[in-house]
């Protein structure tokens, strides 16, 4: 019997703005979804179907509306080459709804099967535009397409990332509440405009964060993580959020903040603290009558991926 052919991707979790860098600054994480993608050739895209397991799969969309789906079909758009059909099958792994990336990471899922479907004409950079037009914002799109702590800014020249080196010794923890918190609502708190003394707070607070991270200086994560554009806001929508931050750093976090839009905090520390800053963070929520899971994750370097399929 001919075994039909499969195409099988992993897309990293991401924790975007990283405190002071609302919409400019992302990280991937070594926790990935993967998609496998069996082809069927004679029949047709639209007739593709869909199973799923791991997180998330009762709230997700198993018909054309589905996200990866979405994204196959618009990549193949952008080759300007149509799609055959089969089977999609999701293996979730990074949390739904909670400030991880799963939507970036199901959008980059889906550009990146289709990309490999047709022998990988596009570039990372392509990649990179597809799904940060799909999203709105570059910021969990670029790290889970490019890999590591990326700059990305989007404007009318389109989307441009940058990947800095990380230390390999440093650690995220995050501590991922009962509750889920949608972009949507944590971008309506936010106001539409700052003073100049936040502005200036913030281009401070982010040049410090970059010295952080691109000297390897856990001493200015503090201050790089203070930020007045949204975390003060969103912290009104995340109840213990503010403790997980406090117990986080008594516990010897070099700092700790909201992770993308929450609901998830995440902590920055070396290997030696970060299981004591995870139980830190859990008493924190639990302080405010929230439940969570913590996950110590290294940094991811690759992005998107292949997988042997
Ligand atoms: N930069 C976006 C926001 C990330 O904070 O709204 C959403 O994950």
């Amino acid at each position: 019997m001919i075994k039909n052919k499969q195409y099988h991707v992993a897309v990293p979790a991401t924790t975007a703005n990283i405190g002071s860098g609302f919409d400019v600054l992302g990280l991937s994480l070594a926790l990935y979804n993967e998609a496998v993608f069996t082809v069927e050739e004679g029949l047709s895209f639209s007739d593709l179907t869909i199973t799923a397991e791991g997180e998330g799969t009762d709230e997700m969309a198993y018909g054309p509306d589905n996200i990866v789906c979405q994204a196959m079909k618009r990549t193949a758009e952008t080759i300007g080459k149509p799609l055959p059909g089969g089977h999609l099958h999701l293996i979730n792994r990074i949390p739904f709804a909670r400030g991880m990336g799963s939507s970036s990471a199901a959008i980059v899922a889906g550009v990146g099967l289709a990309n490999l479907y047709f022998g990988e004409p596009l570039s990372k950079k392509e990649m990179l535009s597809i799904a940060a037009d799909m999203e709105g914002h570059p910021d969990n799109a670029a790290p889970a397409v490019l890999g590591g702590f990326v700059i990305s800014m989007m404007d009318e020249q389109g989307v441009r990332g940058e990947t800095i080196p990380v230390s390999s010794e440093w650690q995220a923890v995050v501590a991922v509440p009962d509750f889920e918190l949608l972009t949507k609502e944590a971008r309506a708190v936010l106001p539409d405009s700052y003073s100049r003394k936040d502005a200036v707070h913030n281009i401070g607070a982010v040049s410090f964060l970059l010295a952080a991270f691109f000297q390897k200086k856990p001493e200015y994560l503090r201050i790089g993580l203070q930020d007045r554009i949204h975390v003060l806001y969103r912290l009104t929508l995340i109840p213990g959020g503010r403790e997980v931050v406090e117990q986080a750093e008594k516990a010897g976090a070099y700092g700790a903040t909201i992770s993308g839009s929450g609901s998830t905090m995440i902590a920055f520390t070396d290997r030696i603290h970060a299981e004591q800053v995870g139980i830190a963070m859990q008493q924190g929520f639990a302080s405010a009558g929230i439940s969570s899971r913590i996950m110590v994750l290294d940094f991811d370097r690759l992005g998107v991926h292949r997988l042997k399929a």
